[in-house]
């Protein structure tokens, strides 16, 4: 049976969200709750070595949604499932909601093949609650190029990250419960409150 909450962090390179995370479990913790904050893709020793992979090694997009998802099914059945079943609340930065958005959205993958390793790894698994920092590229692109040395993903055109955007928000007006979209615009404060209702209506 499970117990525990999953929450997932998604938003553009340069959105802001690993911001929150520190945010988030800090709050959960102060509740009493034991917090398991992780990454995708990474999240165990096999997936932070697939990371390095498919952040540094150039690859055929589909060997990229491949592996992200070899990764996803170690990430469940290591760490995301086990934490669950014991009650833990899981908070990841990044889950599958990314593959529709880059490898679909920005790749031009067809979304029915992510479906099909969606059904395979999950088995019909979902976050509880994903949020959806969102912020026009313009605002992300200026993040990403204060950020340090860029990775495969973050090289990509502004093109690129304008189709990553718009398919998070579809998949976000697709699933309007699950999916709660903030505007990464505005001061850290100000999401924090946001956020914080958002935690509090899971509860
Ligand atoms: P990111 O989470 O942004 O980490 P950092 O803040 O350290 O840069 O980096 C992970 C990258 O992986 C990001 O560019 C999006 C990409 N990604 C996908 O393309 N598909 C996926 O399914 C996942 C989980 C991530």
């Amino acid at each position: 049976m499970i117990a525990g909450k999953f929450i997932s962090l998604e938003g553009v390179d340069g959105a802001g969200k690993s911001t929150h995370l520190g945010f988030i479990a800090d709050r959960l913790r102060g509740q009493g709750r034991e917090v398991v904050v992780t990454r995708e893709p990474g999240g165990t020793p096999l997936g932070e070595t697939l990371r390095e992979l498919l952040l540094h090694r150039e690859m055929d997009a589909d060997t990229e949604l491949l592996l992200m998802f070899a990764a996803r099914q170690q990430h469940l059945a290591e760490v995301i499932l086990p934490a669950l079943a014991r009650g833990a609340w899981v908070v990841s930065d990044r889950f599958t909601d990314a593959s529709y958005a880059y490898q679909c959205g920005g790749r031009g993958i067809p979304a029915e093949r992510i479906a099909v390793l969606e059904t395979w790894v999950q088995r019909g698994f979902a976050p509880d609650l994903t949020l959806l920092f969102d912020v026009p590229p313009d605002i992300a692109e200026a993040r990403r190029s204060a950020a340090r040395t860029a990775d495969r993903f973050e090289r990509e055109a502004d093109s690129f990250f304008s189709r990553v955007r718009n398919a998070y928000l579809d998949r976000a007006r697709a699933s309007p419960a699950r999916i709660r979209v903030l505007d990464a615009r505005q001061d850290i404060a100000a999401l924090q409150v946001q956020i914080s209702a958002l935690l509090e209506g899971l509860c």
